[in-house]
């Protein structure tokens, strides 16, 4: 059997409050209203957000594990959540400076900051959920180098 067919997937949660504003300063005051609508709030507004990150590999025989989740959960707070929780994703969070923090862009620079730090497996997956029906995934160059 190829190994790849023995990859598991397993996926942890971390929840984070942290304020934004999507807005393009390229784009006129009223082009920004057309295409960002409230969420253009010139002083930002909330959100309740969930990191949702999925990693892939085969299972330890010893611990029966792909990751360790609690390790992981620890990558996930010091990684992310300590530098963005109750923070303005525009104005305060170093690794997000010169972005439009849409959950898409989060998504790709929450993948940069996470992907040579997992304590075990590969970064499958990063979700960022703005709320429950709201969400944007990454999943990596998908096979280029
Ligand atoms: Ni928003």
């Amino acid at each position: 059997m190829v190994d790849r067919e023995r990859n598991v997937y397993v996926v942890r949660r971390v929840h984070f409050s942290a304020a934004h504003r999507l807005w393009n300063p390229a784009f006129s005051d009223s082009e920004n209203w057309a295409i960002f609508g409230q969420c253009n709030n010139p002083k930002g507004h909330g959100h309740n957000y969930t990191l949702e990150v999925t990693v892939r590999g085969r299972v330890d025989p010893e611990t029966g594990f792909v990751v360790d989740l609690t390790k992981l959960k620890e990558i996930m707070t010091e990684r992310i959540v300590s530098r963005v929780d109750h923070k303005h994703l525009n104005e305060d969070v170093d690794f997000l400076h010169g972005i439009n923090p849409t959950a898409e862009n989060l998504a790709i620079r929450f993948w940069d900051e996470l992907k040579d730090h997992l304590p075990g497996g590969e970064l499958h997956r990063v979700r960022v959920y703005e709320s429950d029906q709201n969400f944007a995934e990454y999943l990596g160059m998908e096979g280029k180098p």
